[in-house]
């Protein structure tokens, strides 16, 4: 592994934003107003599984979805809505407007960024790319359109492996951004020899700590353990299954174990849940106090997704997500060889 030598712009962290309590009786009438409201607009919601539980309800009962990156972003591009309504990370937004350049594509809050995303500035991207001119680019999804716009292939955590591993076998050399925690993983799993990194990270992730789920592991040594790649890699190396969320959310519901310690954003205990009620969840230890991550197991831009925000889009209208059509026409064609080759996955 070849250590990259970037100093990353800092991030702000927001702080995870509360939304007022509803009874019932409230949140069944404001998800009616919702779903009329969608109707006008010939919108579907594609929501993410670290999004509120109420919300991954909603996308699912009108006929949306709800997934990781890799899903979201074929979801999309497959609809015939004229509207597609994202909730979850901008990064999400800009994949399916790139996707899908004729719909209208809005989002709850367009602050809602991701610390990948925001310390992988597409300037100092392009400049580290330019120190590597023979190797094959390759951007998690996590990242801005314009940075897209400088890849050879784009992937999620759900594809990442084989994807890597495809192009390492063809002889190509990798430079891999922004996660450097995921991008380790896939190397080590891949047999690629001499990635290239950028140094970036999760705030969420980052914060899982192997001592303490050590601990925990020994009081519970009947649990499986379940870590996205994002974490570091002496967390991983305590896992029974890492994965996307997908690949966690069906180890759930098709591991025998009752009990399974999650390291991963607690949105995700929803549908793990709902798949799974009679399983017990526990959370993965984060640092806890002095952490960098004010949110904790929590990502505060997916916090920023809720009925409350969503139904005044609806009414009030927003900005709709915009990419310029010469970073759109770059953009795409990294994120099409992902789906391309995902599609050609599933026929073999
Ligand atoms: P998945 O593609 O596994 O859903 O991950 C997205 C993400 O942002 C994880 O932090
Ligand atoms: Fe980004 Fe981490 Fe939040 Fe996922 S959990 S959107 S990687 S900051």
């Amino acid at each position: 592994m070849s250590a990259a030598t970037v100093t990353l712009p800092p991030i702000s962290i927001p702080p995870h934003p509360t939304w007022p309590a509803l009874t019932a009786a409230q949140k069944g009438a404001l998800k009616q107003r919702i779903r009329a409201l969608m109707q006008q607009r010939d919108a579907v919601l594609v929501a993410h599984y670290y999004t509120d539980g109420d919300l991954q309800e909603l996308a699912e009962e009108s006929g949306g979805c709800v997934a990781d990156s890799l899903e979201m972003a074929r979801f999309g591009s497959v609809q015939q809505a004229r509207t597609l309504v994202v909730c979850g990370v901008r990064f999400m937004g800009e994949t399916a407007k790139i996707l899908n350049p004729e719909k209208e594509v809005l989002m709850p809050d367009l602050r809602a960024s991701c610390s990948l995303d925001d310390g992988c500035p597409a300037a100092l991207f392009a400049h580290f790319c330019d120190q590597y001119p023979e190797h094959t680019v390759v951007v998690y999804a996590n990242t801005s359109a314009a940075v897209k716009a400088r890849a050879d292939w784009m992937v999620t955590s759900g594809i990442a492996l084989p994807i890597v591993k495809h192009l390492s076998e063809r002889g190509e050399k990798i430079l891999w951004a922004p996660d450097r925690h995921l991008g380790r993983y896939v190397e080590k799993l891949s047999g690629a020899q001499d990635m290239v990194f950028w140094p970036g990270s999760c705030v969420v992730h980052e914060e899982f700590k192997s001592v303490a789920l050590e601990r925990l592991r020994r009081l519970h040594p009947e649990a499986a353990v379940l870590v996205h790649p994002e974490s570091p890699e002496s967390v991983i190396a305590l896992a029974d299954v890492v994965g996307s969320t997908t690949a966690l959310i069906k180890a759930v519901t098709e591991l025998p174990n009752e009990t399974f310690i999650v390291a991963t954003d607690g949105g995700i205990f929803h549908k793990m849940q709902q798949l799974a009620p009679q399983k017990r969840l526990l959370e993965a230890p984060t640092a806890g106090e002095g952490a960098t991550c004010v949110s904790c197991a929590h990502c505060p831009w997916m916090g920023m997704n809720s009925l409350h925000n969503l139904a005044t889009l609806l009414e009030q209208g927003g900005q709709p997500i915009e990419v310029s059509a010469e970073i759109r026409e770059k953009a795409v064609i990294p994120i099409r060889r992902m789906l391309d080759f995902a599609a050609a996955q599933k026929r073999v």
